[in-house]
Order: structure tokens, then sequence, then C-alpha cells
């Protein structure tokens, strides 16, 4: 069977956009902002996403366009043997499990859409949490089940301009306010005294994983782009629509907060605790909480999507060779979604103090989860993928797919291979050691 592939440029920045942006860019992004000093964040943000972000993205979207294949068989397809396989089997692995970590915030902004529409929800204990993240993992499923052309590509360029919408709307009104001045000169006034090693590795750390670096998403989505499209391009469109998503939902945010008196530096609880608060008490407030909940709805599903078609795709490839009946791409993705939604179920009621042992000395499921994902199996993904590419990939790869858009300029290419031999690899254990919290 033919593979399917995206059918033009603009719904390949929409669809890989759509994954791209996320719960990073309006639920971790501002609170990240807020924590971290402002300005000075966002200035060392934007530059790691230039020098780092963008040549990271579009490594990765080579490795798949080249191979025209998922996450499982690309490493295999680029050097000829089998002796990576190991990072496929990682980065599914990985994806699985941040999959059960992010269907808990999902499910939460799905509750709370819910309420905004028919006012307080059944307790069910966990129960009406675990509800609303099976609710996710169902729209995810749908979406995936149409295909890559029906369903990502076409429901992305719906859904995408539908949320940059929702954020403009959110962004007028905040402004419209009497004292969101105030937030954004927070927000953008600069004090070069904040910039530490610190905050350069969280904004580091935040950019990879705004951009999906390491998840695969990129390297199968890769694999769907049309042959003679520009990677270098696009990977500049996707990154564009997420910092300006990123930096946009931080403008709506801030300033909200600073009207009513709300501290900046919340944490993880700024969007669910302050914001509904916030947004009530301003005239008109019922609609905001809506909208602003459809928008993190929105953002996140999409960004479940993604990850879904990585693991339905890897799925469906470690089948299609074996002698029983391979899977079909449908019956891949349900057992895909029955595990990641029964992870997210443990993650849940690990956090709702009745299931004591799914915490261990303190930490819950969902705690141990994170910090195993964020800080220890996706910076071995993605350091295992840059030295992979750096020093085992032919260079021709990556000259070849340049050369018909730029011709063959030594210096690009000698430099970029100076920043992905030898920067990224000592970057990504930086990253990985300060979120170990060894420096
Ligand atoms: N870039 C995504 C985001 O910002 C990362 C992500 C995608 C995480 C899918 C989990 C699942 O939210």
């Amino acid at each position: 069977m033919e593979k399917e592939q995206f059918t033009s440029r603009f719904g390949v920045i929409m669809a890989t956009a759509a994954g791209a942006v996320g719960l990073g860019n309006i639920w971790k992004f501002p609170y990240m902002l807020g924590q971290n000093g402002g300005a000075a964040f966002l200035v060392v943000y934007i530059a790691c996403v230039l020098l780092f972000g963008l040549p990271l993205m579009i490594t990765e979207i080579v490795i798949g366009k080249r191979s025209g294949q998922s996450v499982r068989g690309a490493y295999q397809v680029l050097i000829g043997n089998r002796r990576w396989n190991g990072i496929p089997i990682l980065t599914c692995l990985t994806v699985t499990l941040i999959i059960g970590v992010y269907l808990v915030i999902t499910g939460w902004c799905v509750k709370y859409l819910l309420m905004s529409i028919v006012g307080p929800l059944p307790t069910l204990n966990g129960w009406t949490d675990v509800l609303c993240n099976a609710f996710a993992v169902l729209c995810s499923v749908a979406v995936v089940w149409l295909g890559v052309t029906k369903g990502i590509e076409r429901l992305s360029k719906i859904f995408m301009p539908i949320l940059l919408l929702i954020i403009v709307i959110l962004l007028v009104r905040v402004m419209l306010l009497p004292g969101a001045k105030e937030g954004l000169s927070f927000l953008f006034s600069f004090d070069a005294d904040k910039i530490s090693f610190d905050v350069i590795l969280s904004a580091l750390g935040q950019c990879f994983y705004s951009l999906s670096i390491g998840m695969g998403a990129l390297i199968t989505y890769g694999s769907y782009i049309p042959k003679k499209q520009n990677v270098v391009t696009t990977a500049c469109g996707i990154v564009a629509v997420d910092t300006l998503v990123a930096v946009m939902s931080a403008c709506v945010i801030m300033p909200a907060v600073f009207v009513y008196g709300f501290s900046p530096e919340q944490g993880p609880k700024l969007v669910f605790s302050v914001l509904p608060v916030v947004f009530e008490q301003m005239p008109g407030g019922h609609v905001m909480v809506l909208l602003f909940f459809a928008l993190l709805c929105i953002a996140a599903i999409t960004s479940i999507v993604s990850l879904f078609e990585v693991l339905t795709a890897s799925l469906v490839d470690v089948t299609a060779h074996r002698e029983r009946r391979p899977l079909t791409r449908h019956q891949a993705l349900v057992y895909v979604a029955v595990v990641c939604l029964a992870i997210s179920g443990f993650c849940t009621f690990s956090m709702t103090g009745e299931s004591d042992w799914l915490v261990w000395r303190g930490k819950t499921l969902f705690d141990g989860l994170d910090v195993l994902t964020s800080s220890f199996m996706l910076p071995m993904v993605a350091l295992s993928t840059v030295i992979f590419f750096g020093w085992f990939v032919d260079k021709q790869v990556m000259i070849e797919e340049m050369k018909p858009h730029y011709g063959t300029k030594p210096w690009a290419i000698q430099g970029y291979y100076f920043l992905i031999r030898w920067c990224f690899p000592i970057l990504i254990l930086l990253i990985g050691l300060n979120s170990i919290g060894i420096i």
C-alpha cells in the first residue's frame, strides 16, 4: 500500500505545529516565564530556539523525510544496519509514558471546560478525572483513526486557525483591562542580571519540550512530507507558530494575573487555580474561561494525536513482517490508546490520595513518571539521536536534502556539523544533569 503523505506545505506546517503547540506553550511557558524573571527568560528562550531548537528540528525532520519510515524503521534505514534500534525502542517507551502523564493534565483541562459549560460535575473520586482522560483519548483516537491526510492534516488545518483565533480574542480582551500594562512591562522589561546558568538551562529544556524534540513526532511527521518540500522553511514556519503561541499565551496570562493582584510566580498551579478566578472577575469572564479551556483542550489533544501517530505507525511497522497477521493501523491505534489510558488512570489515582500503593516516599506515580521522562528519558533519546546523525549517518544525506534549495555551501554544512557533533551532545548532557539536580 502506498504510504499516505501530507498534501501541501501549509498542511505540513499546520499538522506539525498542532503537534508541537501544546500544554508546554500555554500552561508551562507562561509560568516558567513568571518564575524565571520575565523578559530575561524570554530573550534566552528565543536565542535557544534559533540556535539549538531549529537545527535539531531540521535534523529530526530530515531523519523522517529521508528514510520515509516511522521511528521504528527510520534509524535502521538511514544506516543500513540494526545497531541503533535501541533508540526507537527507548523513544516509544518514553512517548508512552509521556502521554500517560500528559493525559492527566489534559483530563483536568477537559474537566474545567466541561465545568465551564455545565457547572459543577458529580464527584466520583478519581473516576471523574479518569473519564475526562478517556474523553481526551477518544478525541485523539478519532483524529488518528481517519488517517494522515483526512484526519491529522485536515483537522489540523481547521483547529490550528481556531486556536490562534481564540488566543487573539483572549489577548484583545486582556489588553483592554485597566492595568494590563503593568503585566506587560513585567514581561518586557529586560534585566540582564536575571540571566543565570539556571535560567539558561531551564530555557533550553523548555525549548526542547515545546518543539517536541526527542519525542519522535518530528521524525514521524517528517516521513509524511512530500519529497520536494524544503525542510528549512517548513521548520521555520513550525518554530514561528510555536513561539508565537507561547509568547501570546504569556501576554494573556501575566497581565490578567497582575491586574487581579495574584503573584506571577505560582508555578504549575497558575493556569488551573488562578486563571478561572481571574477570568471570572472580569466582565464577560465566563466566556473567557470557556474559551481559555477550549484553547487548552485543542492544544493538548492535537499534541496527543502527534504522539499517538508516533506509536501507531511504529507498532504497525514492528508487526508488518511477522508471520502471524500484521496489525492494521486501526488495531494498533486501539492498543496504543488502551495502554496510554491505563497509565494515565494509574497516574490520576496516585494523586487522589486513595491509592497508597501508587505513592512512594511521598512522591506520586505521576511525579515519578514526569521526572523520569523529562529528566532522563527525553534527554537520552535526544542525545543518542544527535550522536547517531552527527557521527554515524553519511553527511551526504543532509547535503542532498539541502542541495536543491541552497546548493552545497561548505560553511553552512560545516557549521551544522560542528553544532551537532560537539555542541548539542554537551548541551543535552548539561540539561539532563541539571534537571536531575547534579549541576
Ligand atoms: N510540544 C508539546 C507541548 O508543548 C510536547 C508534547 C506533545 C508533550 C505531546 C506531550 C505530548 O505540549
